[in-house]
Order: structure tokens, then sequence, then C-alpha cells
């Protein structure tokens, strides 16, 4: 930011961001808790899924384990099982280790700070402050993909290549201290209707990047051979090559980068979730 943000320019921005919440603001399950472990699992589930395939998600997901201990008490399978749909097992597996390290570190006790629930796998700077602002209505400054094409919408006109690191400062300046787990609801809201509206601005972020085509197959099979054992049960590299119609060779390099990373075991040839 150059200079001081002038007082009008943020009022003014704040009372349109407002304007569109009391008008169209969504009323979004995870909205309606202020339980951390609740906030936690959407906050896990919304990285990078949107926001009509996560609700239902969500409700299936709580209803199975209501609970930090009741997801520690879980297998990863059961887990994983319930994570179907959402992509991105690995975030699943995180959730998993993460409410364990609660039960085993924090004596049941969901961290209070967003530095704390830094410390919890697979929980990255941004997140975990969205968590503190969600659960605990503290005034913290973080940046998704909803919130940054706000900003870029209405800081960063015509410009390209906008790292994050200038975008701060103006979630910093206009932030609503007083309320902060309603404006960055707002701010939310109102970033998924300009995207809509006015298509991605993202494009014009330093931090835009597009998956390659070589990250998406990867995923996309890691994702096939973890489906299929749930539904399976142990199979070798063969007849997990057939099932998912996939060459054996690579079907086998993935299958034992999943046993490595801990998603599979391996008994006797066979692979199993
Ligand atoms: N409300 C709270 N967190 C959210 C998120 N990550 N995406 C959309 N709405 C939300």
């Amino acid at each position: 930011m150059s200079g001081e943000m002038k007082k009008p320019e943020s009022t003014a921005f704040r009372r349109i961001v407002w304007e569109y919440y009391r008008r169209h603001g969504r009323d979004l399950p995870w909205r309606r808790t202020k339980n951390p472990y609740r906030i936690f699992v959407s906050e896990m589930m919304l990285q990078q899924t949107q926001v009509d395939r996560v609700t239902p998600k969500y409700r299936a997901f709580l209803k199975e384990f209501p609970t930090p201990r009741a997801l520690a008490r879980a297998t990863l399978a059961d887990v994983l099982r319930a994570w179907q749909g959402l992509g991105y097992n690995r975030r699943g597996k995180f959730l998993h280790e993460a409410v364990k390290m609660i039960e085993d570190h924090f004596h049941g006790r969901f961290p209070k700070t967003a530095e704390e629930i830094e410390q919890l796998p697979g929980v990255g700077h941004y997140t975990a402050r969205a968590i503190a602002t969600f659960a605990y209505n503290l005034p913290e400054v973080f940046i998704e993909t909803n919130i940054r094409t706000v900003f870029l919408h209405y800081f960063f006109k015509n410009k390209t290549n906008v790292p994050d690191s200038k975008i701060i400062p103006y979630i910093e300046a206009t932030l609503d201290t007083k309320h902060p787990r309603e404006w960055y609801w707002a701010l939310m809201d109102y970033g998924a209707y300009l995207k809509k509206e006015h298509g991605n601005a993202n494009l014009r972020s330093a931090h835009y990047t597009k998956q390659s085509k070589f990250e998406g197959s990867n995923r996309q099979i890691r994702g096939l051979i973890i489906k299929t054992l749930l539904a399976e049960g142990a199979l070798t590299a063969a007849a997990l090559a057939k099932k998912t119609k996939k060459p054996f060779k690579f079907v086998q390099t993935i299958a034992d980068t999943l046993v490595r990373e801990g998603f599979l075991k391996k008994k006797n040839k066979t692979y199993l979730c």
C-alpha cells in the first residue's frame, strides 16, 4: 500500500461489502456454529472444493464423526470413505492426524490461538487464522481465493501479477475488528459473486497457478486407487490395474508411493486401505 489508506476510501469499501452481505449473504451450515472442530472440518473441506459439493459431505461427516475424539478413534479407511467425493484425500488424512494430535497433545481441547492451530498437520498460516476468526471471532488477517478476488477488483483495477503481500495491508486496513467473523463471511460472499459476474480476477494474482496435466493425472489415479481399494478390499497391483483400466507399472509406482505416505498398507503383494 503506498502510504496510509485514506479513511473515506476504507469507509466506502466497507459500505459496499456490508450492503452486498445484507442483501445476499449466504446461510451455510458451518456458519451456524462456533464449535472449532466443526469449523476446522469445514475449512479443510472448503480449501479446494466448491461450497455446493461440500455442504452434503460436511453434514454426513459430522454425523459420523461428531467430535474430535470420535474422529481420532476412527480408522484412516473410515475417514477416507467419508471423504470420498471431496477430492484431495491428503486433506482427509491431515484432518485425521490433526484430531489425534488434539487428543494427545492438547488434552482433547481445541487450540485457542492461531499460532497453536497452525501447529496442526495440514494447517497453513491462513487456514489457522480463518479457523480462529470463525470459531473465536478474533480479528485475524487472512486471504483466500474469494477474498483475493474482492481486493483485486477494488484496489488493483488494471494491475497484473499482484502478490498477496501487496493485498494483505488492505485486508488489515479495512478489517472490521468489531465483527471479524461476519466481515469475512461478507468478503467471501461478495468475492464469490464478483467471480461469477466479472470472471476470475485471480488471473491477475502473482500466485495464480493452473494445475499441470501431470499433476491432474497423478492426483486422479491416486484418488482412483484409494477409492477402488476402499470398495474392493485388498488387491494386487495387477488386479488394481485391471479394475482401474490403467497401465500396470503406473499403478504399481503410485500405489507404492501411497504406501510410503501412509495411505495404504502392503501385505504379500496386495495393497489395502
Ligand atoms: N464461510 C466460512 N468459511 C468459508 C469458506 N472457506 N468458504 C465459503 N464460506 C465460508
